[in-house]
Formats: C-alpha cells, sequence, structure tokens
C-alpha cells in the first residue's frame, strides 16, 4: 500500500502561542494523521465515514472558537476566515458524498489526507497566524 504524501506532521512553528487553540490544531493533525495512516492497511467504507464525519465535527467545534474570539475582538478580516472554514468543511462533506458513492476507499483515504494536511499547514500559517497575533495584540493594548 503506498503510503501518501504528503504524511501529516506537526510542526513547532505552527504554535501560536494560545493554548486553546493550538490544543485543538495538534489534535486535528493526530485526526489526519490517523486517516491517513489507516491507508496503509485499507479502510472500510464504514470507517472512513466515520472518520471523515469525526474530522467534520472537531474542525466546526474548533472553528466556532475561533469565530467567537473573530465576534468578541472585532477581527477585521472576519469573512475571509469564516469563508476559508466554511470551504473547508464543504469540501470534507463533499468527501463524505464520495465515500459513500466510490468504491475506492483507500484511495479516497489518501486524499483526505492530502488536502488535511495541506489545508490545514496553510490555513493554521497564513489565516490563523495573523488572528492570533491580533489576539494577542488585543491582549497587551
Ligand atoms: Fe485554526
Ligand atoms: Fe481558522
Amino acid at each position: 500500500m503506498a503510503i501518501p504524501k504528503p504524511m501529516p506532521r506537526w510542526t513547532d512553528d505552527l504554535i501560536t502561542g494560545d493554548r486553546v487553540i493550538d490544543t485543538h490544531h495538534q489534535a486535528l493533525f493526530k485526526i489526519v494523521k490517523r486517516l491517513a495512516l489507516a491507508t496503509q492497511i485499507g479502510r472500510s467504507a464504514a470507517q472512513l465515514d466515520g472518520a471523515l464525519k469525526f474530522l467534520h465535527g472537531y474542525a466546526r467545534a474548533h472553528f466556532d472558537v475561533e469565530d467567537a474570539r473573530m465576534v468578541a475582538l472585532a477581527f477585521p478580516y472576519i469573512e475571509t476566515h469564516r469563508a476559508a472554514h466554511r470551504a473547508f468543511l464543504n469540501r470534507v462533506e463533499e468527501l463524505i458524498a464520495a465515500a459513500a458513492a466510490r468504491s475506492d476507499h483507500e484511495a479516497l483515504a489518501a486524499e483526505t489526507a492530502a488536502f488535511a494536511v495541506d489545508w490545514f499547514n496553510r490555513h493554521v500559517r497564513l489565516v490563523d497566524m495573523p488572528l492570533i497575533e491580533f489576539i494577542r495584540g488585543a491582549r497587551t493594548s
């Protein structure tokens, strides 16, 4: 079984300094890593469906936390950030539908892992970090 690339990898430069958000991000990377590793041992439709729904639920709960902070602090880029979160959830919903319709579950799990790792790497670095810096600035001002 081919190992999906890129394998999810948490690196400390992704630490935002916000304990709740960092805990969520690290948990999300673990969820994605489990999904990626599962591609090496094969996965039934029901298992893949369950993993995708768990990812969707955890990500939505995390996005709700970030949303509450953005609202509380009147973060100026709230709509852009919300749209990025919505796009992620939409894509996971598409993957859930694909898991029901397709029979190549191992390939689909690998696609999911590659998409989710890439998304979180980019989102945390490029979209979450400015929010964290805004939160830090609000705390010290
Ligand atoms: Fe985040
Ligand atoms: Fe975010």
